[in-house]
């Protein structure tokens, strides 16, 4: 895919990558028309692109990848050269709770995605610079031990059921390039972090529990390692990836910054006591709480992404100490978007996860 002027569908635009990758992609390709589909759902806020609002490179609409007909009238109006697919349900916890929604959108959404893609794609005679980029995680590969990586080849051995629904999708995607020839692309990323993180998931979570003196839960013996990437630098490997990377192909995305969540969470309390200039007696660590494990919980992740480093010349700009300051520090400038995101619903969650854990 060439640079000149395309019009992109993100979906999931109004998530955490999303939102970052619509920013992105609009500073980084003047001459792209970003058409951001979103469900708004929980997870999904506007407020995320406010920024973008006036940019009229940019296109918000709100609607549902399961949704076939508003699918069909999308790719209609706009004959697009990309697709590049976020839209998911994204966190485990919530997977356990209720995992049909995970099967809704991640799997069936995924698919009406495709065949509107492929429907599109035939009508405009199949122009082979076209791109369907699913954007997956590397839960799909389920738990190392102590030793190795994830390869491209290893084989998907997902725990939980977001990560068995992002697998089912993967095979799906794939299915679509062996059988009707659409060029997709698959890439299986580690643990992001960074702005407009939704404040579930382990790293906002305790940054904003730890600026407001409430307990850190640490799920098991904290010994989990997730290996950790700054959203940016997920975008620009998104972007090499979508112009070129090749059809059929899956790359691998990793940080290489592994670390344990007890490490992870106790960095993150010096971060945040010093950055609100808190003395010695007032030691975050001290909120750090231990709580009964997530069932299924994957002991280890760690990404070999020697392939798209040296296939298509991407690596992390930044590493994990300097970012997560850069982030803790974003979550204190930006508390009227905390505001913003922590509704009812988000209350509920809350007492939904963490009350009976003990
Ligand atoms: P997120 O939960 O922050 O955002 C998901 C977005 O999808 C929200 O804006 C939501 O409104 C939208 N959405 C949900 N259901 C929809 C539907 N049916 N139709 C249209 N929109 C819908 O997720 P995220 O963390 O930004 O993750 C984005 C993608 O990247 C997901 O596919 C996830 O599996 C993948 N991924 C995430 C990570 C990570 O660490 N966050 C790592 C690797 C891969
Ligand atoms: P999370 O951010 O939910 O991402 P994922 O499960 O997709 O890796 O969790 C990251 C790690 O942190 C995971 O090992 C679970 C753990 N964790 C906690 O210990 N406490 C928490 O409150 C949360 C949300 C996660």
């Amino acid at each position: 895919m060439d640079k000149g002027n395309k019009t992109i569908l993100v979906t999931g635009g109004c998530g955490f990558i999303g939102s970052n990758l619509v920013r992105y992609l609009l500073r980084l390709r003047p001459g792209w028309t970003i058409v951001n589909l979103d469900a708004l759902t929980y997870a999904g806020n506007p407020a995320n692109l406010a920024d973008m609002e006036i940019n009229r490179r940019y296109n918000f609409i709100h609607g549902d990848i399961c949704d076939h007909r508003r699918l069909e009238k999308l790719f209609k109006d706009y004959s697009f050269d990309g697709v590049i697919h976020l839209a998911a349900e994204s966190h485990v916890d919530r997977s356990i709770f209720g995992p049909m929604k995970f099967v809704r959108t991640n799997v069936e959404g995924t698919c009406q995605l495709l065949a509107a893609s492929l429907e599109s794609w035939r009508r405009n005679g199949e122009p082979q610079d076209f791109r369907f980029l699913h954007v997956s995680t590397d839960e799909v590969f389920g738990s190392l031990g102590p030793e190795g990586f994830f390869r491209e080849t290893t084989a998907y051995d997902p725990s939980s059921p977001y990560s068995a629904s992002k697998a089912a999708a993967d095979h799906f995607v794939r299915a679509w390039y062996r059988t009707y020839g659409l060029p997709t692309i698959i890439t299986n990323c580690s643990n992001n972090y960074g702005p407009y993180q939704f404040p579930e998931k382990l790293i906002p979570l305790i940054i904003l529990n730890a600026i407001e003196g409430k307990e850190l839960p640490v799920y098991g013996d904290g010994g989990n390692i997730r290996d950790w990437l700054y959203v940016e630098d997920h975008c620009a490997a998104l972007l090499k990836v979508l112009e070129a990377g090749q059809p059929g192909r899956t790359y691998n995305i990793g940080g290489g910054a592994e670390r344990r969540n007890l490490d992870v969470v106790r960095q993150i309390c010096k971060l945040v006591d010093r950055c609100l200039g808190r003395g010695r007696d007032q030691d975050s660590q001290c909120l750090i709480s231990f709580v009964a494990d997530r069932p299924g919980h994957d002991r280890r992740y760690a990404i070999d992404a020697s392939l798209i480093r040296s296939e298509l010349g991407w690596q992390p700009e930044n590493n994990f100490e300097s970012a997560l300051e850069k982030t803790v520090k974003w979550y204190i400038a930006n508390s009227d978007w905390v505001t913003s995101v922590r509704s009812g619903e988000y209350r509920n969650w809350i007492k939904t996860n963490y009350s009976d854990r003990g």
